[in-house]
Parts: structure tokens; C-alpha cells; sequence
């Protein structure tokens, strides 16, 4: 969580560094403390009085203006420091840095500090390529440094390429990820999110009102807290998340195939998407026409049932993870799913209720464990559930793995 951490914003002379009063803003905005330590020649492109006014703290140039003799100034900072971010980052600060050169504020400050540091670069394409650019950078990442990787695209030089600062907003949730515990470090996670749809025709489908937004929120928020993250994903309107690999389906049988393709990898499986049951026995090639005022039969077969295959196959160290959304006799069938789909953990939420469900922002759920108990977690932001949701799971993965242990050394004994 980024609220009322204390970030160092490190800003050096190249173009982009309008782009950190952004991102200066954001983090702000988000409650946390940011401190701006800028190099003279970040000063060439914007004023330290923007960033003390977008913060609200003071800035900081001159390693050797120190006017409170009580204090260290760049010692204090790196001290206090939760996390330290150089955006944008030239060629020239990253050589500094990957040298041990403390000649400045930002780089004595950075000498001194135990806090991660994220290393944003930004130049030209052709700068970004050079082996000694590369080379000092992997020497960064040898040190323990993070680097948010540029992007692609037009650069201030006029040419194209990798090189372009990330986007303020892709930083902010960067930052978000480096400030989160990395209780799921080591696992696998597989999510998968969204409807699905069951092809009439060309031009026509079955599908329910699921938007696939709790899903993505699992994978977001199971990438920020370390794991490796994959997702398949029904046909939804959402952008591609940072760190997570994505695989688009449409049919309930391309998830079914995607995800026993993947399943063996994984270690915790998150089933959130809400998969047709039924599927039309064959999609008409074209579009079906009206026959005059006669009522039209589809005639549809079921679906596999994902879980359930999963629950003949599964490991007995991977964690699974199922999702009923119902609209009546929820506990009823909360309990019967956990049991006939074999899982871990079921998350239940009542579709029907306020703020919970397709297409809310929020969400309502309740955790069904296998020992009966049943935990309500409070109506909060779909980020949040996931956050609690995940809390969750990797306690219950690591008491899991603990008896397991337990049993082995048992029966060893
Ligand atoms: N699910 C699945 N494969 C299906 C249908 C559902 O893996 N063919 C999974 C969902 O991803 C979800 C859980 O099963 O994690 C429950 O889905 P839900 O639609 O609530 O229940 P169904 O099993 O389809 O039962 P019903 O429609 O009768 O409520």
C-alpha cells in the first residue's frame, strides 16, 4: 500500500522529468510522503517549485546546503526512506549510480540507503541500446535495484523506439507493487476472470453480465504481492495488467483447454471466472433467420466442468480456489460446490445484493473453508477483497503445506 509511505522521487535532467511533477502528483494524491532530491540538471527542465507544491515538502538539490547543523540531510533522508525512485533516470545518472559516485544530493543519497530503490530510465533509443547503458544497468540489478523497464514509442529525440520513460500511471502501480508484501513470493497463481461466450451465430452469442473485474483484481493484486501471475481471461473490456501474462479465451471449451494446459504449473488456482454451463450443440456458419412468427429452439449441451476436472488431476500441494456467484439458497450452494468441486477455499458472493457481484466496483463475498467455518469479509473496493481474499489463501496454502510437512515427517518417523 502507497498510502503513508515515504518516497524519495529522485529526478534527473532529461526531458521527461515533466513527467515526474505527474507522477509526484499521483503518489501524493495517494497519501504518501514524497521528497523530491533533484540533480542541476533536472532543474534545466523543471522547477523545484513545482514538485514542492504538487508535495507539499521540500526539495532537495545541494548536497552541501545544509542549513539545520543538527542534521545530515542526505543521511536522514536515505534513513528514513521506504522506498527511493529515480524517474526519469538518464544514461548519465545510471553510469553515476552503477559507479558509486556520490557527488551529489540524489547520489549520496542513494550510497546511503538501504530502502529498494526503482530505477526509471529514459533517453534515446539508441542510448538505451548501447552496451555500456546496458551494462551499467545490469550492474544496477546485480546491486538489487528494480528497473521500470521503458516503453516503446515515439521519444522527445524524434526517433521510435524503447526508451520512453513508463507512463506515470504504470509507475504509480509499479511503486504499488514495491510497496506491498510479498506474502505470495515463489507461487504460481492462476486466475481466471471474466463471462464466457457460446457462439449461436455470427453475429450472435450466449454470455452473462460477468466484466471480469474481480478476476483482474486477483491478478493484479497476486502480482504485487510476488507471485507468478497467469490469467486467462474471457472476452472483457480491460487493459492488459503489469507483470501478468495474459491468455485470451471466448468459449467455455477454449478456458476448459487453456486452463489444463496450464493448471500443471500453477500452485494456487483462482477460478473467478463465471463460465457458461451450457454451450448451442453447433454455431450456425450464418445468421440465423427468422421462420416467420414460429418460436426458435436452441438446443444446447453442458459444458465441461472446469473445477471438476481439475479436482481429478490437482496435486495434493496445489490450492484451489472456487468462486459461486448465486442469487438464492446461497449458503446452500456454497457448501455443495466446495465439496463437489473439491476445493480449498470458496469465495461466495450473492449476486443480487448491492454492491456486490457483475460489474460493481465492489464487492460482498464470504470465505467457505473446508472445516465448515465461513468468513464474511467487509463491502470494499474489488482490490481490496482481492487483497483479503489473497491474505486468506496464502495463510490457508501455508497451513496446508505445514500439515502436509507434518504428516510426512510422521509417517518418516
Ligand atoms: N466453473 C467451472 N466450469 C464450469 C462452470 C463453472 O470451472 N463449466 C467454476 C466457476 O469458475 C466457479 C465455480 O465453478 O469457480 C462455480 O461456478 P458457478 O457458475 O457459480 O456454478 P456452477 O458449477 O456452474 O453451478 P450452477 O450454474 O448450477 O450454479
Amino acid at each position: 500500500m502507497i498510502e503513508g509511505k515515504r518516497i524519495i522521487l529522485g529526478i534527473t535532467g532529461g526531458i521527461a522529468a515533466y513527467k515526474a511533477a505527474i507522477l509526484a502528483s499521483a503518489l501524493t494524491k495517494r497519501k504518501a510522503v514524497v521528497t523530491v532530491v533533484m540533480t542541476r540538471g533536472a532543474m534545466q527542465f523543471i522547477t523545484p517549485l513545482t514538485l514542492q507544491s504538487l508535495t507539499r515538502q521540500p526539495v532537495y538539490e545541494d548536497v552541501f546546503d545544509e542549513r539545520n547543523p543538527a542534521r545530515i540531510t542526505h543521511i536522514e533522508l536515505a534513513d528514513e526512506a521506504d522506498l527511493v525512485v529515480v524517474a526519469p533516470a538518464t544514461a548519465d545518472a545510471i553510469a553515476r549510480f552503477a559507479h558509486g559516485i556520490g557527488d551529489d544530493m540524489l547520489t549520496t543519497l542513494l550510497l546511503a540507503t538501504r530502502a529498494p530503490v526503482v530505477i526509471a530510465p529514459a533517453m534515446n533509443v539508441h542510448m538505451y541500446e548501447n552496451v555500456i547503458v546496458q551494462h551499467n544497468m545490469n550492474k544496477l540489478i546485480e546491486a538489487g535495484y528494480h528497473i521500470a523497464e521503458p516503453g516503446v514509442g515515439p521519444l522527445a529525440c524524434g526517433y521510435t523506439g524503447k526508451g520512453r520513460l513508463m507512463e506515470p500511471e504504470d509507475l504509480v502501480e509499479f511503486i504499488d507493487m514495491m510497496c506491498t508484501d510479498k506474502i505470495l513470493a515463489g507461487e504460481h497463481v492462476l486466475v481466471t476472470a471474466g463471462p464466457t461466450r457460446e457462439r449461436i451465430d455470427p453475429v450472435r452469442y450466449i454470455a452473462n453480465d460477468s466484466t471480469g473485474t474481480m478476476g483482474y483484481a486477483l491478478a493484479q493484486m497476486a502480482w504485487r504481492m510476488g507471485a507468478k501471475v497467469t490469467l486467462i481471461s474471457g472476452p472483457v473490456d480491460k487493459e492488459p495488467l503489469m507483470g501478468v501474462e495474459v491468455i485470451y479465451v471466448t468459449s467455455a471449451t477454449e478456458m476448459y483447454d487453456a486452463v489444463m494446459h496450464h493448471v500443471p504449473q500453477a500452485s494456487i488456482v483462482l477460478k473467478a471466472a463465471a463460465v457458461a454451463d451450457y454451450h448451442p450443440t453447433e454455431a450456425s456458419d450464418s445468421k440465423l433467420k427468422k421462420q416467420g412468427s414460429d418460436p426458435l429452439t436452441l438446443t444446447l449441451v453442458q459444458n465441461k466442468d472446469i473445477l471438476k476436472a481439475i479436482k481429478e488431476q490437482r496435486t495434493t500441494t496445489q490450492f484451489i480456489v472456487g468462486f459461486a456467484a448465486e442469487t438464492h439458497h446461497a449458503d446452500y450452494y456454497a457448501r455443495k460446490k466446495l465439496v463437489e468441486k473439491g476445493l480449498d477455499l470458496l469465495v461466495l458472493n450473492n449476486v443480487l445484493e448491492p454492491g456486490a457481484g457483475f460489474g460493481t466496483t465492489t464487492n460482498h463475498v464470504s470465505l467457505y473453508y473446508p472445516n465448515q467455518v465461513v468468513e464474511t469479509l467487509p463491502l470494499a473496493p474489488k482490490l481490496d477483497v482481492a487483497h483479503d481474499i489473497l491474505l486468506a489463501v496464502a495463510r490457508e496454502v501455508k497451513r496446508k503445506r505445514e500439515l502436509a510437512h507434518l504428516v510426512v515427517s510422521e509417517e518418516d518417523a
